[in-house]
């Protein structure tokens, strides 16, 4: 019962698994399980690949709520990477907007920009701050191991880029976005990969005329060899995340790898932004790296500001699973001030 306990309190997602699972996800008791990140991923000797959450897929609108309207986007057909597009109502090609651009969660094992928790999430985000994002859908592990997830995300950073200046094909990014007010954002895996892309724009100080202007971290999933905090205190939560990486990411250098570790990057003081706001969760066992995340872009000698909330009594993306929960409409409010809404 305590297990089970700390298991939901530190990912509430397992709430998603009892609502959404079907009988089609049942095991098959002749077959073997290979290796197992329930509820994310479960593998078996066959080859079989379940997952339990994060699979439905739901189309592009225009949100009878909010009035935001969504399209997808191929950025390459010969990979499959695509993003979810999202443009506030009222859009005005005389008064450019903000440019988001969203890496979703999902441990790089599960979800996509086209679940409804992300379509749900980015409606709601850009209708209170105004901004068009662009949700991307970079290939998931296992099936695609890591670095795939961070190739695919600077393919599309880059794809995006390429619209400076009024260039390229896709006609909301030209007509809409502003390269001067740029957004990087993600939660959990994507929180990781929303770091990594803006380190990476440092690192190949790609053209100065685009501005990053901030980071937003939600719940962002780093780790390392040696437990901090009080990460010891929940051994099931820490074994999760080491098994995410490791079935993620089978060829990466262990639990310090650079891409998981930002206190063992050598470029992270080349974060090209100048604001970073990072959101945390009382009860999550990634809290203690969201703080250790501040800590060690302080004494990197980046030249920014980060700013870490933390929110008491809510688990891993409490917001995007509760998102009428008052601390979750409260958050959304905080990162469209963050956006310069
Ligand atoms: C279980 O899996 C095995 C091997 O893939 C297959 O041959 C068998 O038909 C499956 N049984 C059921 C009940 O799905
Ligand atoms: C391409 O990606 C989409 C979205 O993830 C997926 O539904 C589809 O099956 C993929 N197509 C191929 C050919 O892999
Ligand atoms: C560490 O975590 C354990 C288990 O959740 C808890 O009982 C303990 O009070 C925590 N200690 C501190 C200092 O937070």
């Amino acid at each position: 019962m305590l297990l089970s306990c700390k298991i939901f309190s530190t990912f509430t997602l397992l709430f998603i698994f009892i609502h959404h699972s079907h009988s089609h996800s049942s095991t098959n008791s002749t077959e073997t399980i290979l290796y197992d990140v329930f509820p994310f991923v479960r593998v078996y000797t066959n080859g079989r690949i379940q997952r339990f959450f994060g699979q439905d897929f739901v189309p592009a609108s225009t949100d009878p709520i909010t009035k935001v309207q969504s399209k997808d986007v191929k950025i390459s057909k010969q990979l499959n990477i695509s993003a979810r597009f999202y443009l506030p109502e009222n859009a005005n090609p005389g008064r450019k907007l903000p440019l988001l651009i969203y890496f979703h969660g999902g441990g790089f094992l599960t979800e996509s920009a086209f679940s409804p928790t992300y379509h749900n999430f980015l409606n709601s985000l850009v209708a209170k701050s105004k901004v068009i994002a662009v949700s991307v859908n970079y290939r998931i592990a296992p099936e695609f191991p890591l670095p795939i997830a961070y190739q695919d995300s600077w393919l599309a950073v880059k794809w995006v880029f390429s619209h400076f200046k009024g260039n390229g094909n896709e006609m909301w990014l030209k007509k809409y976005a502003d390269f001067k007010r740029v957004y990087l954002a993600g939660d959990s895996a994507g929180g990781n990969i929303a770091h990594h892309m803006g380190v990476r724009v440092g690192l190949e100080n790609l053209d100065p005329g685009i501005n990053i202007d901030g980071l937003f971290l939600n719940c962002p999933f780093f780790w390392g060899k040696r437990a901090i905090g009080n990460e010891t205190g929940n051994p099931y939560g820490a074994s999760l995340i080491e098994r995410i990486w490791v079935h993620a990411y089978p060829k990466s250098s262990g639990l310090d790898d650079p891409l998981l570790n930002p206190g063992m990057d050598p470029g992270l003081r080349m974060l090209r932004c100048k604001r970073v706001l990072v959101y945390a969760a009382e009860t999550d066992v990634l809290r203690f790296r969201d703080l250790y995340y501040k800590k060690e872009l302080e004494k990197s000698g980046w030249n920014g500001v980060v700013n870490v909330v933390e929110v008491k009594g809510e688990g891993h993306v409490f917001n995007l699973n509760y998102p009428t929960n008052p601390k979750a409409i409260a958050m959304l409010k905080k990162i469209a001030v963050f956006l310069k809404y």
